[in-house]
């Protein structure tokens, strides 16, 4: 079994970075493959919703996006962690969410996830708002903790010295590896997979009307 934890900051080895490299020990210790995926500090782009990817799943501007949307096919769990900007998260991670999720929503289905969100002062909650609807509206598991989702500090070693956001991120990897080892042992058992209904897409207009570009 194998999680990606996905860091959206700019700082490959900053304060979001010290949550999720927590996590990822935890997950080791577990049993767990892990491997972390760095957004990178280039602009990633927003998804500007031309419908490229519907028959390839995969964004028409490539990158860091179809990098991850490559890796996450195989992989079992989640972590998505981001620096809080202005009272959300960082907006190189924010289009990275919309176009992985946009172009490959299915590579998440039924797998659990959890999002964490690091920050120097405020602002942690609204960022974790806004991660999880990325899980919840693609079916995933959400994996929570003995607090909300957030580190504190303005560098990795501020943060590693938040010893409350520090168990919760250990509390993440326990919870996460536990629902990785039920899931398995209720495939193992037989419990089917729910085959999800047939699409309605309707915008609020008629009864199943289904209207493209
Ligand atoms: C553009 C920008 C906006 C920020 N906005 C906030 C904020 O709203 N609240 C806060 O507590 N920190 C804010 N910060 C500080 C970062 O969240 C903080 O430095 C965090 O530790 C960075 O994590 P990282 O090292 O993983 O990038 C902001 C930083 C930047 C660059």
């Amino acid at each position: 079994m194998k999680v990606i934890l996905v860091n959206g900051s700019p700082h490959e080895h900053g304060t979001t970075w010290a949550g999720l490299d927590e996590i990822e020990k935890t997950l080791q210790a577990e049993g767990i493959e892990t491997e972390v995926f760095w957004i990178g500090n280039k602009a990633v782009g927003g998804c500007v919703g031309c419908g490229g990817c519907e028959a390839t799943g995969r964004c028409v501007f490539g990158g860091v996006v179809n990098e991850f949307l490559d890796k996450a096919e195989g992989a079992d769990g989640f972590v998505f962690g981001a620096p809080v900007h202005y009272a959300g998260p960082n907006g190189n991670m924010k289009s990275f969410m919309d176009r992985v999720f946009y172009a490959g929503s299915s590579s998440f289905r039924l797998k659990p996830g959890a999002c964490v969100a690091a920050c120097r002062r405020a602002g942690v909650v609204t960022t974790m708002d806004d991660l999880n609807k990325y899980l919840t509206i693609s079916e995933m598991p959400v994996v929570s903790s003995t607090y909300w989702n957030m580190v504190f500090g303005f560098t990795a070693e501020e943060a590693k010295q938040d010893a409350e956001g520090m168990r919760t991120m250990r509390n993440i990897g326990h919870n996460m590896a536990y629902l990785l080892k039920c899931m398995e042992a209720a495939e193992k058992a037989g419990v089917e997979r729910p085959a999800g209904e047939p699409a309605a897409w309707t915008h609020f207009i008629g009864n199943g009307t289904v209207s493209k570009r």
